[in-house]
């Protein structure tokens, strides 16, 4: 490759080969390891789609039995972690605390790199983890006891049972779930890349994972969804948001929630988070959000198309008022994401481990040069 080939942000450029998860912008398709991002939605449920990820394909029931087993078996705080989120001041963002656990859980036990059967052991005890770090944080955060990990409760069910000790029904439990398995995968984002970067240099798994969850922090990456709520409070009524949106454009504000980087349909996740936000709002009565929501997308794509600049939503358009109505505070959209996403970033730490080179792309020099040093008195 040469200097001429420069791609700021190295967009649009093949980094490496990977067999987990395809995406074909133009068409809005999303697939993990050859199945249909629909099709995993409507018929999987964590356990099996995390270890299709990791694994490479479905489970046969004892595989998935056993798999399971392992999880629960990593559902479990460790004292020391406690101790170490104890620490924190409380105003430690939960990203933060998120990141410095998972750094700190490396020194417990570590596993050296390398695509290894113990590796795999710790991609799984990871994403068992991660739900009881979030958790945990929550709780002492606002001062509050660490309620222990239930063995008897779904994956997602647990960890919103250890928010706040009220056992989620069913139906939030399945919501839940599914909108783990949307987030859990994207290919080559910021947060996976960094995870593969860190990996690559052959430093330990829990050391990825940590930097991966310091990249997905930013809000350019994780967030947007806690930003779409923020946007929706300020429109005062459903009648009101056409002309908010035209204000919005007008005013070069962008419109949080809509248009993507890699999509130029509409986003394929977000066809079924619309569709639990539609059952959910219409069983509760409260369907304000749903239908500015409905609005902010049909005038953006009039007045887009006007231009030629068609964008559709994305993930984070229907998520954040689909949590909001799960009962799950913002301040724990962003952990979540992690909490879903821990499970591709394993995925790929194990995949780049399989055929390894570390990453080394090249600058752009466009700086001086032939400078000649001078004394500090000879110099301004
Ligand atoms: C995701 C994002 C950064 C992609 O940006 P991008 O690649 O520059 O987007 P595009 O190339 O498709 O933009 C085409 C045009 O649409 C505009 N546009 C894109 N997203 C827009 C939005 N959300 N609201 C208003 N206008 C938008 C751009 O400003 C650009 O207009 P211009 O040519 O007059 O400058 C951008 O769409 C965005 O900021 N969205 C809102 C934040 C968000 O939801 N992020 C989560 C992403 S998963």
């Amino acid at each position: 490759m040469t200097e001429t080939t420069y791609s700021k942000g190295l967009a649009g450029v093949i980094a490496a080969e990977s067999t987990i998860c395809k995406i074909d912008g133009d068409k809005g398709l999303l697939s993990y390891r050859g199945y249909t991002i629909q099709d995993l939605a409507e018929n999987s449920n964590f356990s099996e789609s995390a270890y299709l990820l990791l694994y490479g394909a479905l489970p046969t029931a004892a595989q998935l039995a056993s798999f399971e087993e392992t999880l629960l078996k990593y559902r479990v705080l460790d004292d020391a972690l406690v101790g170490v989120l104890q620490a924190l001041p409380r105003d430690t963002h939960p990203m933060i605390a998120l990141q410095t656990v998972a750094g700190a859980h490396g020194s417990l036990s570590p596993v050296p790199a390398g695509h290894s059967e113990a590796n795999v052991a710790r991609s799984i005890e990871l994403i068992a983890k991660f739900p009881l770090w979030v958790a945990a944080w929550a709780r002492i955060k606002e001062g509050k006891d660490v309620i222990a990990p239930r063995a008897d409760l779904g994956h997602g069910q647990n960890f919103l049972y250890m928010l706040d000790g009220d056992v989620p029904d069913e139906e939030t439990g399945h919501i839940f779930d599914v909108c783990l398995i949307l987030h859990m995968e994207h290919s080559f984002n910021a947060s996976t890349f960094t995870a593969r970067v860190v990996a690559a240099t052959e430093a330990p798994i829990d050391a990825s994972v940590s930097a991966a969850v310091g990249a997905l922090y930013g809000p350019l990456h994780g967030g947007a969804n806690e930003r779409v709520l923020d946007q929706l409070e300020t429109i005062p009524s459903v009648e009101a948001t056409e002309q908010w949106v035209m204000d919005s454009l007008a005013q070069k504000r962008k419109v949080m929630g809509m248009g993507h980087r890699v999509y130029r349909a509409k986003d394929p996740r977000s066809y079924v988070l619309e569709g639990f936000l539609k059952t959910i709002a219409e069983k509760r009565g409260t369907n304000d959000n749903y239908e500015k929501l409905k609005v902010v997308e049909s005038t953006m794509d009039r007045e887009m198309r006007a231009k030629n600049k068609p964008i559709y939503p994305n993930v984070d358009f229907f998520s954040g008022s689909l949590y909001e109505l799960l009962g799950i505070g913002t301040e724990h959209f962003t952990p979540i994401f992690a909490i879903a996403r821990v499970v591709g970033w394993t995925a790929h730490i194990l995949e780049q481990w399989e055929d390894n080179r570390i990453y080394r792309p090249k600058a752009l020099y466009t700086g001086e040069t032939s400078l000649s040093w001078k004394p500090v008195g000879d110099r301004g």
